[in-house]
């Protein structure tokens, strides 16, 4: 079976953790703080915050960009349920916009006639490693006085004329689940240039006590903290942190061998209406987190999975997310005739580092032929 993802882990992060285990300190702690200071710079950030995943870094990042209950955040329905699952945590409302068919993003031009005023926050998903058209929608929200709160969970290492990705957004959210550009087996991080919003999420990451454990324990006195509000424990642990610290080494390497393999994979497809293959606009840099491809044909979206998982390929899909049970509660659908077609014609392909020249011939033979 060719997998959706194999780990690209080797002994370099093996060692990392091995030593994080022996070194006696396992919770979130130096090497954590390594791992946020590689990810700030290499995004361009000020801040960048270390949280147990991005489901989690979003929920922090709405309150950090003060987003209360009863507002209204814009974001797209073709991603993952997190997304709008964190606007619900604060008791927010996700309202949901359609995407442009080409690049899976949310439509800018749908943006504005969404906007109430009970909206505080926009969250664009940057979807499977394309950055969504952020700078119209940073416009946009400067207009009204919105916050963008930025779901990049799978687009580390994307970028717009040369501005990567966490450096654009007010708040941008990554992940590091095992499908995504870098894993840490669980785990996230908010990139942000507000220090205020930034001290606030890492207090919050932490109970919002408001000493530290690791600063109780360094003082070598007695230290009684208090907790000023409700937080959470979103905190990450040492062997996460030095497992991202190995990653982000390899970063340059990953993104670009991404890139290869999606250059191949459209060599291949090349010349076959039946496959429309992923768009790159302009300036635009796609780490093919994911490689979706569009399906023009007559048979289903599921009908094609099933045969090429018979074939020994497995795929996945996005969905929309108000089509989603959990949100049935919000009231009438929205129209979002973008939104379904891609949910329902659009499949994700085997895409990792690691992938082999020939596993990608079988993965492209599998497709055709369960077209
Ligand atoms: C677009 C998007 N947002 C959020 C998430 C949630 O990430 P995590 O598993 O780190 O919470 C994912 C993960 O699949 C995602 O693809």
């Amino acid at each position: 079976m060719i997998p959706i993802t194999r780990l690209a882990l080797g002994d370099a992060e093996a060692e990392a953790a091995a030593a994080v285990v022996r070194s006696g300190w396992l919770m979130n702690g130096p090497q954590t703080e390594k791992f946020e200071k590689l990810v700030a710079e290499y995004v361009g950030a000020k801040h960048a915050i270390a949280v147990s995943s991005a489901t989690t870094g979003l929920h922090l990042a709405l309150l950090g960009a003060g987003v209360k209950a009863g507002d209204e955040v814009i974001c797209p329905s073709f991603s993952f349920i997190a997304t709008a699952n964190s606007i619900r945590y604060i008791g927010a409302v996700p309202v949901f916009v359609d995407i442009d068919p080409r690049t899976y993003n949310i439509d800018v031009a749908q943006i504005e006639a969404a906007v109430t005023e009970r909206t505080t926050a926009i969250m664009p998903v940057s979807q499977i490693g394309l950055p969504a058209d952020l700078m119209p929608i940073t416009d946009i929200a400067a207009r009204h006085g919105l916050k963008v709160v930025e779901d990049a969970a799978p687009s580390l290492g994307s970028a717009i004329d040369g501005r990567r990705v966490g450096s654009i957004s007010d708040f941008t959210v990554f992940s590091f689940d095992a499908r995504k550009i870098l894993t840490t087996g669980e785990g996230g991080m908010i990139t942000t240039d507000d220090p205020e919003a930034a001290t606030r999420m890492r207090l919050l990451r932490a109970h919002a006590a408001s000493v530290s454990t690791a600063d109780r324990d360094r003082a070598n006195k007695i230290v009684l903290e208090t907790y000023p509000e409700v937080g959470f424990n979103y905190k990450i642990t040492d062997i996460q942190g030095a497992i991202g610290v190995v990653q982000m080494g390899k970063i340059a390497e990953i993104v670009a061998e991404r890139r290869r393999l999606a250059a191949r994979y459209a060599q291949l497809f090349a010349g076959d209406d039946r496959i429309e293959i992923p768009f790159e606009p302009v300036g635009f840099q796609h780490v093919y987190q994911s490689y979706a491809v569009r399906l023009h044909t007559e048979r289903t979206q599921e009908d094609v999975m099933h045969a090429m998982m018979d074939l020994g390929v497995a795929t996945r899909r996005i969905f929309a997310i108000h089509d989603q049970p959990a949100f049935a509660d919000l009231g009438e659908a929205p129209e979002l005739p973008e939104t379904m077609s891609a949910a329902k014609h659009a499949i994700l392909l085997p895409m990792f580092v690691g992938l082999t020249d020939s596993e990608q011939d079988d993965v492209v033979a599998a497709l055709i032929k369960s077209l």
